[in-house]
């Protein structure tokens, strides 16, 4: 009767898998506070992506770490830069098998962490950082990407990769926009897996939001679709129900959200001392996100879910 009656169900073709792709090493490297999470090589990446294909995971977002840093983040536009080599060989491994979605950032790729370029007095400069994107956009789509996911929280930046990738012939390229995300303390892990530290022990409230506020989260979900995001994303996810149901209200699109790093390294730790336990836990979280109005979760239980939950 439970079955029956019941209002969600959350299901393997709801998540994308979070991969992370690392150049130049020989062997995948675990991350040591995301438990079951590695850096892949270009070689595991694939088998990787092959198996969640099988198991049904619908898409994957990519994510690079590459093994020379600079200023402005070169590796995330160069053709040669390890994301768009990892896309091209899964275009040919996969293709339309599975939706092949690469983050676009470049907080992975610059020298001081940031997720733009920064000005002469080392604040990030937001017009300048737009034309860096729209280069890595264009350097995702030309190597395979079906999906670019811009997470700079940049003012403008899907109007400007939309155009850009529509004055390349890449209308048929989506964007899903981090729309909504927060200056969250959630992504300690995440920035281990990547090997980011901000600058001088810096942060990135001066552009992602502050968790004080939701209407300014609509505001930017908003603008996005304004400017042309096929999807809008909320992140995180389970200190932010809330927006996702209010996102969910008010627009059409396809609804993500991010259950990030921090929060899946809290159901690991937590489990691994017997407090919780964890297939209970990370079902219900991942069933409350969808419950608050989410059409697609990111989450790192992806693999998990669909190898148990069938
Ligand atoms: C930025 C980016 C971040 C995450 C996804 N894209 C980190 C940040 O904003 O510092 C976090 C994801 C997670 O914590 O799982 N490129």
């Amino acid at each position: 009767m439970r079955e029956l009656v019941a209002e969600v169900r959350l299901g393997v073709k709801d998540l994308v898998a979070p991969l992370f792709v690392r150049e130049g090493i020989s062997s995948a490297q675990p991350i040591l506070s995301l438990p079951g999470v590695v850096q892949h090589t270009l070689d595991s990446l694939r088998s990787e992506v092959v198996q969640l294909a099988e198991l049904g995971v619908p898409a994957v977002i990519l994510f690079g770490i590459p093994s020379v840093k600079d200023e402005v983040g070169s590796g995330a536009f160069d053709p040669a830069g390890i994301v768009q080599v990892a896309l091209r060989e899964l275009q040919k491994e996969v293709g339309n098998d599975m939706v092949l979605m690469s983050d676009l950032c470049v907080d992975e790729y610059t020298s001081h962490g940031h997720c733009g370029v920064l000005n002469k007095h080392g604040d990030v400069d937001n017009d300048a950082t737009l034309d860096i994107y729209c280069r890595a956009a264009l350097a995702q789509a030309t190597a395979g990407a079906h999906v670019v996911a811009p997470s700079g929280m940049m003012d403008g930046q899907v109007g400007a990769i939309r155009s850009a990738l529509d004055g390349a012939g890449f209308s048929d390229v989506a964007i899903m926009a981090y729309s909504a995300k927060y200056a969250s303390g959630l992504y300690g892990p995440f920035r281990d897996a990547v090997d980011v530290q901000i600058q001088g022990g810096g942060n990135r409230k001066s552009y992602q939001q502050d968790w004080r506020n939701a209407r300014e989260a609509l505001r930017e979900v908003h603008a996005d679709i304004e400017q042309g995001a096929d999807m809008v994303m909320v992140k995180p996810a389970l200190s932010y129900l809330d927006v996702i149901s209010a996102v969910r209200a008010q627009v059409d699109v396809p609804v993500a959200a991010y259950h990030v790093s921090g929060e899946y390294a809290m159901i690991k730790a937590a489990s691994a001392n017997g407090w919780i336990d964890h297939d209970t836990v990370a079902l219900e979280q991942l069933t409350a996100v969808k419950r608050a109005g989410a059409d697609i979760i990111l989450t790192y239980f992806a693999r998990w879910f669909a190898e148990n939950n069938r």
